[in-house]
């Protein structure tokens, strides 16, 4: 999962590049480079570098460019090749005429690389992307234009594609193409944009087309006409982007995922906000009306997804059983592809996905197509592949997650599966009086979150204690099983500690093992109805010397007696309580890994979207 950023029109493209390229840094931030063509000369320059963008940034200050308005740029989250300036995008023929840049995977690279170094080419990178170049350099060699030579290229290619290629030989255009990994045209007066994501063209335009697999788009400053890989014309739907600039800065935080976490107030109310049909005790969700009568009589209700949005689904299949009386069965996207699964259209399939390109969980979703089950999306970012090929679907209204690590829309999720499962259950056997306290208790998580936020420097004085910590196990039982596997998710990918979530009764089968004065145990403990039986749990770590912190009811003055730290957070009914006890476990990963001197908001090897299988 790479970032990609274009640019053609009047203007100079280099400060536009650049720009682009930090707002997409989320996506991969391991090098990154930029291709121009120069104005008056038509010259074209490369410039590219190791690490973040800002260094790039400052290698391209550091040389004299002449003012090029047309221009590529690319930051790299490694798939084949080590990090490094040669594996960098833009990767370009040996004439330096052409420049391509590319996120996804070319699976048969090495046999057309074979074929390539047959007639001639010599490669210099480990990529798999610099056989594109040279292939479309082959054509152009033929006399193609630069569109047939990409349209002809791409017959022969088989994978996955998000790219942009520029030539000095066509100094007027950029042109785009689309098969697995998400590209989007923003357009402009005179000028336009490509990119990866809408966050590259927020403040630039709020105009954009989306393309889809199998469609190449020649881009020139005044037009751009789309076709597909074999060259049929076709006609792209314009759409607002409706994301403000102020809405993916940082603003006065030190971290995106700090700002991401404190702005769960908000995100949760805009989760559910205007959703809530009080006097009929159920939900208004505009888009799965058309379906909500099929979705409430299927035989079951499948979720897939991965990461954190796997971890939703787990809280979600909890709330959807309960309320719903369908049985509802969760999976691993990337397992649920290699099993031969038994769905029919009987079954109701979400695709929970943040990011909503998540190669895996797209995978998963066009094999269930195949199988004819309603496929539905759950979603965040608008617009997004997932959300766009899915029949129906929520989208979760977090606003821009930027963080690596998933945290507002985690809870966002949360919020739209209590909302589906009270539409669905009230289709059924959920009682007006049932439905109303649920959503009464969603209307009154807002004020909660803000309480527990207010903790954040007693969690900041107890992360202090575990900066050198080795191991953490956290553990919960029933909604708040799939918390401690998110809890462990946050610890382990931004403070790289190794952390493991466990249903607390599962602690006896194996993981007592690992208890003693240095196995620090984060318990999910709130006052419901298994606390006794998670309370004996807490007691059995205790005999064994583990240093135990608890995130427990604010009511609750018992706990403290057992535990070493205790964290206390307003109370709320079963189902919602994953919402408010998730988010101490994120500031905990929080500050031990600011506290680490971790960077937070692009942990190593990480990327915020898993574009690549
Ligand atoms: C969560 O903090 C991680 N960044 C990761 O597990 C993420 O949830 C996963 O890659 C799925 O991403 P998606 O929700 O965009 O599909």
């Amino acid at each position: 999962m790479c970032g990609i950023v274009g640019y053609i029109g009047e203007k100079n493209s280099i400060p536009i590049l650049i720009e682009g390229l930090k707002r997409l840094e989320y996506r991969g931030y391991d090098s990154a480079g930029i291709g121009v063509i120069s104005n008056e000369r038509k010259e074209t320059r490369v410039i590219k570098s190791l690490g973040k963008v800002s260094l790039l940034e400052d290698k391209v200050e550091q040389t004299s460019i002449d003012a090029s308005s047309l221009g590529i740029a690319h930051t790299r989250w490694a798939t084949h090749g080590e990090p490094s300036v040669v594996n960098a995008h833009p990767h370009f023929n040996k004439e330096e005429t052409l420049y391509l840049v590319h996120n996804g995977i070319i699976e048969n690279h090495t046999e057309i690389k074979a074929k390539l170094s047959k007639d001639g080419y010599e490669f210099v990178s480990e990529t798999d992307t610099e056989v594109l170049v040279h292939l479309f350099d082959s054509l152009m060699k033929k006399g193609n234009s630069l569109l047939k030579s990409v349209q002809i290229g791409l017959s022969e290619v088989r994978g996955t594609y998000g790219i942009s290629v520029i030539s000095k030989n066509e100094p007027d255009k950029i042109v785009v193409a689309k098969k697995g990994s998400p590209l989007v045209i923003g357009i402009g007066d005179g000028e336009h944009y490509v990119a990866s994501d809408v966050n590259a063209l927020i403040g630039h335009t709020s105009r954009c087309v989306y393309l889809d697999d199998g469609e190449i788009v020649e881009i020139t400053k005044d037009k751009f006409v789309a076709s597909t890989i074999d060259d049929k014309d076709i006609k792209k739907e314009v759409h607002e982007i409706s994301v403000e600039l102020d809405k993916i800065s940082k603003g006065d935080y030190p971290h995106y995922m700090l700002k991401e976490i404190f702005e769960q107030v908000n995100s949760v109310r805009d989760s559910f906000r205007g959703r809530i049909l009080m006097s009929e005790g159920t939900a208004k969700l505009g888009g799965i009306e058309r379906i909500a009568e099929r979705l409430a009589n299927s035989k079951r209700l499948l979720l897939s997804a991965c990461g954190t949005s796997w971890h939703a689904g787990l809280v979600g299949e909890y709330m959807l059983e309960q309320f719903t009386g369908i049985p509802v069965e969760v999976d691993y996207a990337s397992e649920f592809r290699y099993r031969n699964p038994i769905v029919d259209r009987n079954d109701s399939m979400f695709f929970i996905s943040q990011s909503g390109e998540t190669a895996d969980t797209l995978a998963a979703m066009k094999e269930a197509k195949r199988r004819d089950a309603l496929i539905l999306g759950l979603c965040n970012v608008v617009g997004s592949t997932i959300a766009r090929e899915s029949e129906a679907g929520v989208y979760v209204h977090a606003g821009p997650e930027i963080g690596v690590a998933s945290t507002k829309a985690f809870t966002s999720q949360l919020v739209v599966f209590a909302l589906i499962s009270v539409l669905i259950g009230r289709k059924r056997h959920l009682s007006l009086i049932d439905g109303q306290e649920i959503l009464r208790e969603l209307e009154a998580l807002p004020k909660k979150i803000e309480k527990i936020l207010k903790l954040n420097d007693q969690i900041e004085a107890i992360a202090e204690k575990f900066v050198d910590a080795k191991n953490f196990l956290y553990l919960g039982r029933g909604y708040n099983f799939p918390v401690a596997l998110e809890g462990a998710l946050k610890m382990k990918e931004i403070s790289y500690i190794h952390a493991e979530g466990y249903p607390a009764a599962e602690m006896k089968h194996g993981p007592i093992a690992l208890i003693d004065e240095n196995m620090p145990v984060v318990f999910i403990a709130p006052k419901d109805s298994v606390y006794d039986k998670v309370i004996t749990n807490i007691e059995e770590v205790k005999a064994r010397k583990g240093k135990i912190i608890a995130i427990a009811s604010e009511n609750d003055n018992e706990i403290d007696k057992l535990v070493d730290y205790s964290i206390k957070i307003p109370d709320t009914i079963r189902m919602l309580m994953p919402i408010l006890s998730v988010i101490p476990l994120q500031l905990l990963a929080y500050h031990v890994a600011v506290k680490r001197g971790l960077n937070v908001d692009q942990p190593r090897n990480l990327a915020k979207s898993v574009t690549v299988e």
